[in-house]
């Protein structure tokens, strides 16, 4: 099997945690000698070459983060331009985020089966998983911890060719956190995870408060 893997985040291929992802299930794709082609939609230059690629392939994989509840705008802005498949062309999608409860990536993984349909495509199912903020502030061991479960995921992928089996389901992790996690996450990010915001924002030259409401 050979798949087109489209990075849907707006953010260029160094720093976006997807590419990070997709390095590591893309070698558990390797495994079972599936071959695959990788573009970026941050780089506009490349949006002829992937439209062609949508078009002249049958197994695709668009993988994205979770921007603001959602899919990042720019990848819909490219979607948009996109005509619809009459091939029966199998499209998966790997959903990921930076907050951990499942729950909260549903509504996304709702769109994303519905986008298939849209772009006539045959909806392979979405392998969605949170926990992902850290992956490109962290050290290489913590990063393999992060990324390198999507290996197994790719092995997943390229037997059944889509996310729909139990593993991919289970890969997800918990749904939602039980009461005293969810108090002492609440409180993490009021204190710890707050000040290190701050620090983050003067490193990168932030002046204001992070609660500055300027248009208020
Ligand atoms: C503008 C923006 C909006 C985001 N919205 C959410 C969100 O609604 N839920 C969430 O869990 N993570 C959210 N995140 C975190 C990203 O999904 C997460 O960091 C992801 O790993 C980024 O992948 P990328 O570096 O490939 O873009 C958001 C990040 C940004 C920059």
């Amino acid at each position: 099997m050979h798949v087109l893997i489209i990075n849907g985040s707006p953010r260029v291929k160094e720093y976006s945690n997807t590419d990070k992802i997709i390095a590591r299930f893309t070698e558990g794709l390797a495994e079972n000698g599936t071959t695959f082609e990788q573009y970026e939609i941050s780089d506009r230059k490349q949006w002829d070459t992937i439209r062609d690629a949508f078009y002249k392939n049958t197994d695709i994989i668009i993988a994205l983060p979770l921007y603001v509840e959602c899919i990042p705008g720019l990848l819909m802005e490219f979607l948009e331009t996109l005509t619809p498949k009459t091939d029966g062309t199998r499209l998966s999608f790997i959903l990921q985020s930076g907050f951990a409860e499942g729950i909260q990536l549903r509504c996304g993984e709702t769109y994303l089966e519905k986008l298939a349909s849209y772009l006539g495509c045959t909806y392979m199912g979405t392998l969605v998983k949170g926990d992902n903020f850290g992956i490109r502030f962290v050290g290489a061991e913590t990063r393999e911890k992060i990324t390198g479960q999507y290996m197994q995921m790719g092995c997943e992928y390229a037997r059944n060719g889509g996310f729909t089996s139990e593993e991919c389901r289970k890969f997800t992790g918990p749904e939602i956190f039980p009461a005293p996690v969810r108090l002492l996450v609440g409180l993490m990010f009021r204190t710890a995870a707050k000040k290190n915001f701050i620090k983050v924002a003067k490193e990168w030259g932030c002046t204001k408060p992070l609660d500055y409401r300027p248009y208020q």
